[in-house]
């Protein structure tokens, strides 16, 4: 057996499993919450204007992602001072818990969330406070964000609709709660477009210099494989801090172009936050009537407790038989649930038709 050179904290890392993906055609995907729909015709112009363009390739991208980071400042109306380009909201989150998570400072968030939160918490060195969730009508799976604030944490990740419930936490009570907190608060939008255009905390972000805010253009730009995120703060120490984490040059230059293109089509933008809620309403009433309960959500996606009569896990084993992927996680608390993401008006419907000739077929 090879000699092991790894630190302690690597010797005890932990591992994110990814949603599947597959490397080959003719699946459906409703596993990962990509976008049905494709990005913004104007990236694949500007791509286009980009081809042959030997320089963009040849010279380093520049350190702090321009020509996206004006345009965010533009589009956000915050300073650029307040603004770093990522690559991805991923990156942000881990430059997050670099900068300020320690064996002394532990990070706090609720028991069922995104669950990379977990694998940067535990590779910084760092303890994770999983907080008990709350059931409220709709909702098994609710956040209890007084017990947040009350945990024994430096430091506390919110995902804003939270992640694989899709629950949506009114940006009133979040400022509350952080208006008075002696923590950090991440507050990590990467589904926020979805909830409305009132539900982000970016412009209270200069109000709070204990409030950050992640967002990425992974979603509702539909461009999860360029890897582009940012995120937000108005505390400027914490703004170096995350700097001397990063990469010099974390973001390329192809796409801090592509995503500019994208972040200026706000019309498209529009377009795909119409087709992904009127897809995931009809998927909420066509699942009811199979006899899942669906739970309450403002993402592109839904959780959805399996039909009695066959369990979650042969549900989703079945659909890979029609080469549907939607997303199960075995040995968890809601291992008797499927997450599907939304998909497009088509895949949507062959999704409906598989279940039903499925549970007809059991
Ligand atoms: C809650 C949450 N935050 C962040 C991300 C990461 O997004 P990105 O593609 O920007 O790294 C995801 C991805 O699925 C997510 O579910």
């Amino acid at each position: 057996m090879a000699r092991s050179f790894l630190n302690a904290i690597t010797q005890n890392a932990a591992h994110y499993t990814p949603g599947e993906q597959v490397n080959e055609t003719g699946w459906i995907k409703l596993n990962t919450n990509e976008s049905p729909l494709p990005p913004s015709p104007k990236v694949f112009r500007t791509l286009a204007e980009l081809v042959g363009q030997g320089d963009i390739l040849r010279k380093y991208s520049h350190p702090l992602g321009e020509p996206l980071l004006s345009a965010l400042a533009t589009h956000w109306k915050l300073d650029k001072a307040k603004l770093m380009v990522t690559n991805g909201s991923d990156e942000a989150l881990a430059l997050i818990c670099r900068a300020t998570l320690s064996a002394e400072r532990r990070a706090a968030f609720p028991a069922i969330t995104y669950s990379l939160y977990d694998t940067l918490v535990t590779n910084c060195g760092a303890a994770c406070v999983k907080v008990p969730m709350l059931e409220k009508p709709g909702l098994p799976y609710a956040i209890d964000l007084a017990a947040l604030e009350s945990s024994d944490a430096a430091v506390i990740f919110l995902a804003n609709p939270n992640a694989i419930t899709g629950e949506y936490t009114p940006r009133d009570a979040i400022r509350r709660i952080i208006a008075t907190s002696q923590k950090l608060w991440v507050v990590d939008e990467a589904y926020n477009d979805f909830a409305g255009s009132e539900a982000t905390m970016l412009p209270f972000v200069a109000e709070h210099d204990n409030l950050v805010v992640t967002r990425t253009f992974s979603k509702t730009h539909a461009l999860a494989g360029l890897r582009v995120g940012y995120l937000a703060t108005a505390n400027a120490a914490l703004m170096q801090g995350f700097t001397a984490h990063k990469d010099s040059y974390n973001e390329d230059a192809l796409a801090t172009r592509l995503a500019q293109a994208a972040l200026e089509d706000t019309d498209w933008h529009r377009s795909i936050l119409r087709s992904v809620v009127t897809g995931r309403e009809y998927l909420r009433s066509e699942l009811k009537a199979l006899g899942f309960i669906v739970y309450d959500s403002a993402a592109n996606y839904l959780l959805a407790k399996a039909p009695q009569a066959m369990g979650a896990a042969i549900v989703v084993e079945k659909l890979r038989a029609y080469k549907m992927l939607i997303r199960h996680y075995p040995g968890s608390a809601f291992e008797d649930c499927v997450r599907i993401s939304v998909g497009s008006e088509s895949e949507n419907a062959k999704l409906i038709g598989s279940l039903k000739a499925i549970l007809s077929d059991k």
